[in-house]
């Protein structure tokens, strides 16, 4: 099997750089490229405050933070991507942002680098068609989940004409920086998604329909079920604009079990858009 010594991430956003610092936590070097220098640079110092706090609950050794992050090489050029293994998109959730830098990346990477894109809507086969034709058996999707450096799982998602040896690569990938990746078909949603909004809605309904509170939902959700963050909390977290935008995909795709929910529009109506503005389900302060 091929092996994975080269990284390169595009992007050095919220899930980007998480990307970039499961790799170099884990020994590999990485390339990590955004629009502009700047730009990069301020996505590898935000991770100095993640390791911080990786530090402080001791899942972090802090004599091994400079050497961590010095792994990291900042880039605002795709010159530097010519000999990867493996590269990440993690860009903007935009079709024609991806498509340039796919075009980009294909031009440059040799050609049995393998590219994963960490899209959580666009279908991975659609992405495909923005590489050559000889590299599609070598594109697929690897869906981090926020924060990327905390969370253990990734979605591996094969395209249509993915090819076997590419998710067995990705497959591996992942378990080298100590993931726990699940094989999911290209769908919309793939399977996490799904069975979160499909969750969050039915909570909107026992909200709308004053069966409970969103606190008392949080503790029911903690309490009984075992989840770690009640699900108000966590739409706070990612923030109420986007989980409308990606419930109205999914009702787009399977139909009226996942129409949103009006208490849910009404939210963003209102600018309650979660941690972000300060107030969501819960207030947050300035
Ligand atoms: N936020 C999440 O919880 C989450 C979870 C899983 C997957 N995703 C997906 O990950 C991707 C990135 O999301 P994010 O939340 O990190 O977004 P973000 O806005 O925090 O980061 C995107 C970064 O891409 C950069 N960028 C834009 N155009 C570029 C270009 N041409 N070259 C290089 N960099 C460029 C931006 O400057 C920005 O820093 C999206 O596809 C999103 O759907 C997000």
């Amino acid at each position: 099997m091929r092996e994975v010594n080269k990284v390169g991430i595009i992007g050095a956003g919220m899930m980007g750089a998480e990307i970039a610092l499961c790799f170099v936590m884990s020994g590999y070097e990485v390339a990590m490229k955004d629009a502009t220098l700047e730009l990069a640079q301020k996505g590898k110092d935000r991770l100095e405050g993640v390791l911080d706090k990786a530090i402080q609950k001791g899942r972090f050794q802090a004599e091994d933070k400079d050497s961590t992050l010095f792994r990291i090489t900042p880039t605002d050029q795709y010159e530097v991507f010519k000999d990867m293994d493996l590269m990440v998109e993690a860009v903007f959730e935009d079709l024609d942002t991806k498509r340039e830098v796919f075009a980009q990346l294909d031009s440059i990477c040799k050609p049995d680098c393998v590219f994963a894109t960490n899209t959580s809507s666009i279908p991975i086969t659609l992405l495909a068609t923005y590489v050559k034709s000889e590299r599609v058996g070598q594109f697929l999707g690897a869906h981090f989940f926020s924060p990327a450096s905390v969370m253990k799982l990734v979605e591996v998602i094969p395209g249509l004409e993915t090819e076997e040896g590419t998710v067995t690569f990705m497959m591996d990938c992942c378990c080298k920086i100590g993931k726990n990746p699940i094989r999911v078909k290209d769908v919309t949603g793939f399977a996490v998604n799904r069975l979160l909004h499909i969750m969050w809605i039915e909570a909107n309904r026992l909200v709308e329909e004053g069966v409970a509170t969103p606190e008392d939902i949080d503790t029911a959700c903690k309490l009984g079920l075992g989840h770690p963050i009640g699900p108000y909390a966590l739409m706070d977290l990612t923030s109420n604009d986007l989980n409308l935008s990606v419930q109205q995909i999914l009702y787009e795709t399977y139909g009226e079990r996942f129409r949103p929910r009006p208490i849910l529009k009404q939210k963003v109506n209102a600018n309650h858009l979660g941690r972000k503005t300060g107030r969501g389900w819960f207030e947050y302060g300035k």
